[in-house]
């Protein structure tokens, strides 16, 4: 899905509604979309998120949902009228779990979310994947997920720039690649460690790029995104 051609979704990491709502309106027309998660939601709630939607951009609600299947599906449930563009869950929930995330999402027919699993935290390594009790690379557990995903009727995963190839190969051209850490050249890194240009994530395969602090830090934040997308015309063919 790539709303109005534009992959960008920006990422709304505040607590301050109106900041979220002025950042909206201001990106309308630049950016493909928004993402709020669980700061956003958890301080804000449906009524937040309201407001951000009135902007009138898909959004991405990032809450990663994580429990048993039947308490996913009601989450999922319980979001259906605010009728985000994108859910999620954790992989890690198991196959039963998100088939109850994609069934529960399927109940609002036409203006169904798409359904996107995490998989491996990227903040985590291979010593962190030991420790919870699963040996192996993050790469494999990454493949592993993704797969179980695609077999559990979701529409895609969130991963890092670094595994848009591999997942491409395996899980096919139709299955959504979701991209954080995404830095334009010259872009303050801050604490993203493993970035790529959205030039370079585009032409290796990516869907959705979700961009913060580069657009939201910006002195003038429409133009930052004006600039981003820009760039990406190329790459779009
Ligand atoms: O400001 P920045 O561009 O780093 O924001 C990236 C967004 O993507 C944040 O909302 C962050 O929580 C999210 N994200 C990420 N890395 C992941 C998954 C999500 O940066 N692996």
């Amino acid at each position: 899905m790539r709303p109005s051609g534009n992959p960008v979704f920006c990422a709304l990491d505040t607590t301050d509604t109106a900041r979220a709502v002025t950042l909206a309106r201001s990106l309308k027309g630049t950016v493909g979309g928004l993402k709020v998660g669980m700061e956003f939601f958890n301080a804000n709630g449906p009524d937040g998120f309201r407001q951000v939607a009135e902007a009138g951009l898909p959004v991405f609600l990032d809450l990663k949902l994580h429990d048993i299947p039947n308490t996913v599906a009601g989450g999922i449930r319980a979001v259906l009228p605010l009728k985000p563009a994108i859910v999620n869950v954790h992989a890690a929930g198991g196959p039963a779990m998100m088939r109850a995330a994609a069934d529960a999402a399927a109940e609002a027919g036409d203006s169904r979310p798409l359904v996107i699993a995490v998989t491996v935290l990227t903040s985590m390594d291979e010593g962190d994947l030991a420790a919870t009790g699963i040996s192996g690379t993050p790469r494999d557990q990454v493949l592993r997920l993704a797969s179980l995903a695609r077999e559990s009727g979701l529409d895609g995963v969130v991963c890092s720039a670094h595994e848009i190839e591999p997942l491409r190969a395996e899980l096919g051209p139709d299955f959504k690649l979701i991209v954080p850490g995404i830095r334009p050249a010259g872009a303050d890194v801050a604490d993203q460690k493993r970035i790529m240009t959205p030039e370079q994530a585009c032409a290796l395969g990516a869907d959705i790029l979700v961009i913060g602090r580069p657009i939201t830090g910006a002195e003038d934040p429409r133009r930052a995104a004006e600039d981003i997308s820009a760039s990406l015309a190329p790459a779009l063919g």
